[in-house]
């Protein structure tokens, strides 16, 4: 994977596919103590113990067919290659929690990539999915909530063309701002 907002993706399609109905996105860079931080946190269905030990190290497993994919896997090794750090926290019926570190200006690290894309096909994919997006860089943040765009939104879905295009410009002139 070349970027690290293609994580962020797939980390959020596993939230999806969870059932849930907030997913919240929070996303850190300071250059003072040269860190990078990616939190994804969802209210859906959550792992038992025992799948979240799967999860962690899915090489573990004996079995030749795999149970659990390479999302998680993949997303952990790139934040440990950085001399970051990796955590996952779940529980059943309540959400999980999955946040990775990166230092930033490691040689390995993954750029950010197209966040403002990213985020617009996960808000217009899943438009009965509130998102919750804050990136912060250096002290300075831009936050996106989807369910006050909506209550402004009133009857018009977020899914209107015109909507659309004015998110994208919305979402593209923030991060702008921060970075
Ligand atoms: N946010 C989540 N909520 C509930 N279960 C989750 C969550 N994230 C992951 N899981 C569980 O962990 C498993 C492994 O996730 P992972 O992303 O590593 O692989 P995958 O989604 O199965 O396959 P893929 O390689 O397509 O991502 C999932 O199949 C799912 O059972
Ligand atoms: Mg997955």
């Amino acid at each position: 994977m070349r970027e690290l907002s293609l994580h962020i993706l797939d980390i959020v399609n596993n939230s999806i596919k969870a059932d849930s109905t907030l997913i919240e996105i929070g996303i850190e860079e300071d250059d003072k103590i040269n860190k990078l931080t990616i939190i994804i946190k969802d209210n859906g269905k959550g792992m038992d113990d025992e799948l979240l030990k799967k999860v962690n190290d899915p090489f573990t497993t004996s079995r030749t067919t795999r149970t659990v994919g390479l999302g998680i896997p993949l997303f952990k090794n790139a934040a440990l290659l950085c001399g970051g750090s990796f955590d996952i926290k779940s529980k059943p019926d309540v959400g999980t929690i999955v946040t990775a570190s990166f230092v930033l200006n490691h040689i390995d690290r993954q750029p950010l990539g197209d966040m403002s894309s990213t985020l617009l096909t996960m808000i217009t994919a899943n438009s009965d999915i509130v998102f919750v997006y804050h990136h912060v860089v250096n002290g300075k943040g831009f936050i996106l909530n989807t369910q006050q765009i909506k209550e402004r939104l009133g009857n018009v879905p977020i899914t209107t063309p015109e909507v659309v295009l004015w998110l994208k410009d919305y979402i593209q002139e923030g991060l702008t701002n921060i970075i």
